[in-house]
């Protein structure tokens, strides 16, 4: 299967983001894990979230998704949730399916260490590949019997349950999901877990923890959890901005262009990628710009721009990780170079993508460049269409979209479906933005 696309001759055109992916999986474990009973609106209906309500369900919290819209556009759902509450987890009679998803192991991972359960944790081919090391020294560190494969800790990941004694732990590097993995095991330990952070990174997990009665303080880099009941609260899941970005570059990239996209989480510990627009000279406007569930969020309109290319390094990486392959993208297009520096966790996400993405936008005429932890790139203002692959990374396949929809010639798209990781319509959105120019072949 692959799809092809061409460039549009102008671009006017609107949509809602889709629902934000990492928040989603908070607001169904989360809600899991409290007592009572929640809704949650507009969540993402990725395949990866859905990874996260299978395996939540064999642990034994009773969910039922209804669909928001109706078929083939069904890529919200409104969730009912009750959770484990008083009843506790369940141990699951069979092993945990991550599927493709690095957040479902590893902030179930914080859940089942520390509760006491005995349970296996796997994925699919990617995601055996990708090393729990972090994860599994931080919890073994609080007291947890957790083992995996090899010197990196690779799944299947083996957990024997139990009470943790709490404790102090310096995370080596700025993450997310390592972070949130130890709220959660932090709300089941005997005594409080307090961690320090090099660089900020996503605060979803404590926002939504201390909204749903989580004792967590923070000051600066450093965030303390008590361990305590929380309480089911109802929420709706704003937009994603790490899709968003596929439509705002579009926007600044493309000579005649004006793109809306509503509803984007605008979150600052997310946003990074605002911020680098912004100092290559892009435009994006904000507007209508409120809080839903106590995140921020606001309608976001790219337009076409000249960029400058720049330098993407140190605490920015965390605050844009998942954007760095578009944002490579943009730099073919800005003048002069873009260097991006200490994001050698790049290597270690759903495929190397430092490697695809220098390969996939190699073959399409770009000037880019691989290093050890990032890309230099050299814009050149075109690119021409070739046949690329989406390496079954949701990411790259997205990238390689637009691209094709930037470059000269007709651009072909191995493995397009990938996209369900993590935005399941963006096929159908790209003929909302741009119709007629996506050809999908079936072989
Ligand atoms: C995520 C955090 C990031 C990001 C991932 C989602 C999250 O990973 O790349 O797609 O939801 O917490 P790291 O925590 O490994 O940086």
């Amino acid at each position: 299967m692959s799809v092809s696309v061409k460039r549009p001759a102008r671009i006017q055109g609107s949509i809602d983001a889709p629902s934000d992916k990492s928040i989603s999986h908070r607001a169904a474990i989360f809600n899991a894990l409290a007592s009572g009973s929640s809704e949650i609106q507009n969540f993402s209906a990725s395949a990866d979230c859905m990874s996260t309500l299978r395996c939540l369900r064999s642990l034994g919290a009773r969910i039922t998704a209804t669909q928001t819209n109706p078929a083939p556009q069904n890529y919200t759902k409104t969730l009912k949730i009750t959770g484990f509450g008083a009843t506790g987890i369940r141990e699951p009679e069979n092993v945990l399916n991550a599927g493709n998803s690095g957040t479902t192991m590893r902030l179930l991972m914080g859940m089942l260490a520390a509760n006491e359960i005995n349970s296996v944790l796997t994925g699919d081919h990617s995601l055996r590949s990708r090393p729990m090391i972090r994860e599994i020294r931080a919890l073994r560190q609080m007291g947890a019997q957790i083992w995996a494969r090899g010197d990196r800790s690779l799944p299947p990941i083996s957990v024997k349950g139990e009470y943790l004694s709490g404790g102090r732990y310096t995370m080596p590097e700025a993450s997310a999901q390592l972070k949130s993995t130890l709220l959660i095991a932090g709300l089941f330990s005997k005594q409080a877990i307090t961690i320090d952070q090099p660089h900020i990174s996503r605060d979803h997990s404590e926002r939504m923890l201390a909204a749903m009665g989580a004792s967590i303080t923070s000051n600066e880099l450093q965030l303390t959890i008590q361990p305590g009941q929380i309480q089911a609260t109802d929420m709706r899941v704003p937009g994603d901005i790490s899709s968003a970005s596929f439509w705002l570059v579009l926007g600044l990239c493309h000579p005649e262009s004006e793109i809306t996209v509503r509803n984007v989480n605008i979150n600052p510990s997310r946003a990074g990628f605002l911020q680098v627009i912004e100092r290559m000279g892009g435009s994006i406007r904000i507007t209508n710009q409120t809080t839903q569930s106590g995140e921020p969020v606001a309608d976001l309109t790219a337009t076409s721009s000249s960029l400058s290319g720049t330098t993407i390094e140190g605490a920015m990486i965390p605050l844009l990780i998942d954007e760095l392959p578009i944002l490579a993208l943009a730099a073919c297009f800005a003048k002069g170079q873009t260097q991006i520096k200490d994001a050698s966790s790049l290597r270690v996400k759903e495929t190397d993508r430092i490697t695809t993405t220098t390969t996939e936008l190699t073959r399409m005429g770009a000037q880019i460049k691989e290093t050890t932890d990032g890309m230099i790139i050299t814009g050149i203002k075109s690119l021409y269409g070739t046949t690329t692959s989406s390496h079954g990374d949701h990411r790259l396949a997205m990238t390689l979209g637009i691209a094709g929809m930037l470059a000269d010639g007709e651009t072909e798209i191995a493995y397009p479906g990938s996209t369900r990781i993590s935005y399941p319509g963006f096929w159908d959105d790209l003929q909302v933005i741009a119709p007629g120019i996506l050809d999908s072949n079936a072989n």
